[in-house]
């Protein structure tokens, strides 16, 4: 059977402040795609949030960037958002940059992931969502599973994974694509992927089998909107086990904490924490970025889950770490590297500043 799993998501109102998303909301949602399975448009579906991101979780026979699904997607975010407005939450409808739904979300401000496949016999995946950062975000984690041995031992000892994979990789500044090829082509993936503000891992593949491995959302809002409209916020759907690698494997990058751009004011470097559903809100100067992990075994298309993957207690040690980086990254204050450069700050008052004083800079001698 064909089946498509979609993760579509989007902040509609934050509790409180940038924090967290309210039970009434995701209710609302609930009731939306409830209908919508019981129309047989879904399969099934899982409504779960990460920090004030909500996160549709949906099976279809649809295909990807389907119109229908899309606009299910849409019109529960609109009709999250008229619950919003009610409660006042942050920022209502903060994600929902046009008024009208033109047949797909993507560059309308909703980020998406989407994948079709054939369920195999036993389908583990995991969906990775992120609060408090941004599409590039994933590019180190994906790298490590896919591409690095001493991560990845299925890489080295496991026949079916030995061929490596292909990454496809976007800019989101020149909106092109490439797909390089790992072990051949890594020294040259890197080039890119290692500048995550501007190249981000859309999907990956198995080269044995053709088969599609993860997938990313890489929208970007600031882009899309040209002004501030929060971080991307991104959302990563990974297969596990058979040609892919190991849930232990996929989970693995996540235990050594590593900087991402976001924060405070989408605009400051800190470390990505890795916490469990309930631990996703984002306090301490709106942070630090969080990630989460919902587990699920797929049966027909029905969610069997989900399991909260970094509940687990081998977690904690790269949790204490992830706060002692946020220390020594506050330390900064409004200096880089803790603030992003220029160029890439989210808020930025210096134009303002630097018309303001434009007679009082002279030049250098
Ligand atoms: P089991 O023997 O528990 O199936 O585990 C196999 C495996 O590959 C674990 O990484
Ligand atoms: P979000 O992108 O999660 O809405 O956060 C925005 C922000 O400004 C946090 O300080
Ligand atoms: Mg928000
Ligand atoms: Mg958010």
């Amino acid at each position: 059977m064909k089946l498509t799993l979609s993760v579509i998501k989007a902040d509609i109102g934050g509790f409180v402040g940038h924090s967290a998303s309210h039970p009434d909301v995701i209710n609302e949602a609930s009731e939306s795609l409830s209908k919508a399975k019981k129309e047989g448009l879904l399969i099934d579906y899982h409504i779960t949030s990460c920090g004030d991101d909500i996160q549709l979780i949906m099976t279809h026979q649809q295909g990807d960037e389907s119109e229908k699904i899309h606009r299910l997607a849409w019109d529960t975010f609109v009709a999250g958002t008229e619950v919003a407005k009610k409660l006042k939450l942050y920022g209502a409808g903060q994600d929902l940059l046009s008024d009208a739904f033109a047949g797909n979300v993507k560059g309308m401000g909703p980020g998406v992931a989407e994948m079709e496949f054939e369920e195999r016999k036993s389908e583990p995946v995991l969906i990775f969502m992120a609060d408090k950062t941004s599409a590039g975000a994933w590019n180190m984690p994906l790298y490590k599973m896919f591409a690095d041995p001493f991560n990845t031992i299925g890489l080295v000892i496991a026949p079916t994974m030995h061929s490596g994979f292909a990454f496809k990789v976007h800019d989101l500044k020149e909106h092109k694509k490439i797909t390089l090829n790992a072990p051949e082509d890594i020294y040259d993936l890197l080039v890119f992927i290692g500048a995550p503000t501007r190249f981000a891992i859309k999907a990956v593949f198995s080269r044995e089998a053709d088969e599609i491995a993860a997938v990313t959302s890489t929208e970007r809002l600031s882009l899309i909107a040209q002004r501030y409209v929060g971080k991307d916020d991104p959302v990563c759907i990974v297969r596990c086990q058979g040609i892919f690698p190991a849930v232990g494997e996929v989970l693995e990058p996540f235990a050594a904490p590593i900087l991402v751009e976001g924060w405070m004011r989408g605009s400051h470097m800190g470390p990505l924490m890795p916490v469990s559903l309930q631990e996703s809100t984002p306090a301490r100067f709106d942070g630090p970025p969080r990630v989460v992990a919902a587990g699920f075994q797929l049966a027909e298309g029905k969610f069997i889950g989900p399991r909260d993957m970094f509940a687990d207690v081998s977690f904690e040690l790269a949790r204490q770490q992830a706060n002692e980086m946020a220390d020594m990254m506050r330390r900064h204050g409004p200096f880089e590297p803790h603030r992003l450069p220029l160029e890439e700050m989210e808020y930025t008052t210096m134009p303002q500043v630097a018309e303001k004083l434009a007679d009082r800079f002279i030049a250098l001698d």
